[in-house]
């Protein structure tokens, strides 16, 4: 389908899903965006260099768009998905993180979540995510963070332009009569959890594999990106979709794009500086001047 500027319009796809290798690759063209990209050597000067830079173009901002992932909550205890440690290297989503393995194995699919829960209820919010609070506190309405993050450590650290988009672990979703509530019990009494009023199965309240994203949030996050004038991409492998198009929806549109991970991911060749290490260090360096 054409929209009337000629250019190619993609069909929105809320469903959660892994990118695969036959997906397109960098689907967007970013017209410029080789002329642009910054390779960070280890060299310290270098990095130096990168976070002035980044710092430069964050003062300058009056519209900074943030997406968040595992990554991010890694400094404060909470396992990531794919980093070395990653969850998924253990366990495969499709036992544990879609419909159809609830429906299988409700009580494995919980005891995995129960886990999770317990992990990060110990857990508490890394410099990297104070440093996004004194973003938001400088910028106000021009701040907008979207989370893959379940755990609610942004919140907890104090942001409160912080829209999730897969959800909330804390949340408890009754699979009968679709009553929620919030419950921060560690571990939980009974697994699987039951709803007190229909009895029926509760489920976690996050979005699984196969799931749609909720609507207006995406839709929140793409016109954010699409306003920006910086993006910051923190401590996600992006790769799971469709979260990982904010950030080119964010390039499409003229944005600069600034990549905090310890390793390359399938973004770094496209952003405009990729920066080697970890959010809970840079991030402070990039946004308060922190040494
Ligand atoms: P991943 O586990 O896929 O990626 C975490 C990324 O963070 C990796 O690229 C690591 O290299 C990087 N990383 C680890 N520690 C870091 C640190 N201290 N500083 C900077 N980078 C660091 O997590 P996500 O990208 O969030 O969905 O995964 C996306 C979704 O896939 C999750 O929301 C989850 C998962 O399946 C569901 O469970 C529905």
């Amino acid at each position: 389908m054409r929209c009337p500027n000629g250019r190619e319009q993609r069909k929105l796809d809320y469903t959660l899903r892994a990118s695969i290798p036959t997906e397109p690759k960098g689907e967007l063209t970013l017209p410029g965006a080789a002329t642009t990209i910054t390779r960070l050597g280890v060299h310290e000067q270098a990095l130096t260099d990168s976070i002035a830079r980044a710092r430069r173009w964050l003062v300058a901002a009056r519209r900074v768009v943030v997406l968040t992932g595992a990554g991010c909550s890694a400094e404060s205890g909470v396992p990531t998905f794919r980093g070395a440690d990653g969850l998924w290297r253990q366990f495969r989503p499709e036992t544990l993180a879609t419909p159809e393995a609830f429906a299988r194995d409700p009580k494995l699919v919980w005891e995995w979540y129960d886990w999770r829960r317990q992990r990060i209820a110990e857990a508490q919010p890394n410099p990297g995510h104070f440093a996004l609070v004194a973003l938001e506190q400088r910028l106000g309405e021009g701040f907008a963070l979207f989370t893959q993050n379940v755990d609610g450590l942004h919140e907890r650290a104090g942001n409160q332009r912080v829209w999730r988009l897969h959800g909330d672990i804390w949340l408890l979703r009754c699979t009968g009569c679709g009553h929620q509530e919030q419950n921060r019990t560690t571990p939980l009494p009974e697994l699987p959890p039951r709803c007190g009023r229909c009895g029926a199965l509760f489920r976690p309240g996050v979005v699984w594999f196969g799931e749609p994203l909720p609507a207006d949030v995406l839709q929140a996050a793409f016109a954010a990106a699409r306003r920006a004038e910086v993006c910051l991409v923190l401590g996600t492998s992006s790769v799971v979709y469709p979260a990982a198009l904010i950030p080119r929806h964010a390039l499409e549109a003229g944005a600069r794009v600034v990549e905090i991970n310890l390793e390359p991911t399938e973004l770094s060749a496209q952003v405009h500086l990729s920066l080697r290490g970890r959010t809970g260090l840079l991030l402070p360096r990039i946004v308060q001047g922190a040494e």
